[in-house]
């Protein structure tokens, strides 16, 4: 089905899962604005996608109000509606467990995957109930739904995602948005190529069910349908596209 006509916003668009996610809501026929702190690349994303349909590359930090604030006021201005959402943006951080964790850096973390992502749906549900509706989709990651050691910033973060996914889910089902997250799990992106070398990785694929690393594409998919009219009654669902790695 063909969302023409329809708004998204992503963030994080410049780089990974949030590139990807872009691509496929503007293949879906979505104008698309491409929201990241990364201006470089995301001008040359913006210049990548342009060809397939409209869209606009918009500067924005995404752990400060204001500038979410202005982001989400430049796409209403431009196409007049926000359909969809997918706050995508986020780090992985210098991690560290929970007795050594450095203050600062766990600070960091939280205000950029946690509260950017409050921040994000704040300004954007205002919008939606102005028009009547939306969805939201947030990238939680497994680590919102499991444990794992070396990282515990990152993982109450994530864990905080899939509770600000389930709370607004509660909040605005009457209003006509819906809010669901999906929980990426191992994704071939420049954040794993950056921090997981090619050895660690050959050892987390070992005692994965499916045994190797996904696709960003694979987890643009789910966030294009958990947005689109397809998933209608899908609302504060908590989605692993993991390969199997939280079944276990
Ligand atoms: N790659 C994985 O294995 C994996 C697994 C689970 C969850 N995730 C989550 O998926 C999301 C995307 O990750 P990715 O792997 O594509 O990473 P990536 O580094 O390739 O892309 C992340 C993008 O977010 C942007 N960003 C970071 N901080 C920002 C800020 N404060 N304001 C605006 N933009 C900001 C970066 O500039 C970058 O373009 C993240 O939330 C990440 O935690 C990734």
């Amino acid at each position: 089905m063909s969302e023409q006509g329809k708004v998204a916003f992503v963030t994080g668009a410049s780089s990974g899962i949030g590139r990807a996610t872009a691509q496929a809501f503007i293949r879906k026929g979505y104008a698309i604005a491409m929201v990241d702190r990364d201006e470089k690349a995301g001008r040359e994303a913006e210049e990548e996608l342009r060809p397939l349909g409209e869209c606009m590359f918009i500067a924005c930090d995404v752990s400060q109000d204001t500038a979410v604030e202005a982001a989400v006021a430049q796409t209403v201005s431009k196409w007049s509606r926000m359909d969809a959402a997918f706050n995508g943006a986020g780090i992985d951080g210098e991690g560290g467990m929970t007795a050594d964790h450095a203050e600062a850096e766990f600070d960091r973390i939280v205000s950029i995957n946690l509260k950017g992502v409050w921040l994000c749906m704040r300004h954007q549900i205002r919008q939606m109930l102005k028009q009547g509706g939306g969805t939201i989709v947030n990238c939680a990651s497994t680590a919102g739904l499991v444990g794992t050691k070396g990282m515990v910033a990152y993982v109450a973060a994530k864990h905080g995602v899939v509770g600000l996914t389930k709370a607004a889910a509660l909040e605005y089902a009457r209003e006509n948005i819906r809010v669901n997250a999906v929980c990426p799990g191992m994704i071939n992106t420049p954040m794993w190529q950056r921090s997981i070398s090619d050895e660690m990785t050959a050892q987390l694929l070992e005692g994965d069910p499916i045994g190797r690393l996904g696709l960003p594409g694979e987890i643009a998919e789910a966030v294009v349908w958990l947005c689109g009219p397809e998933s209608s009654f899908a609302n504060g669902t908590v989605m692993p596209v993991d390969g199997g790695f939280t079944a276990q």
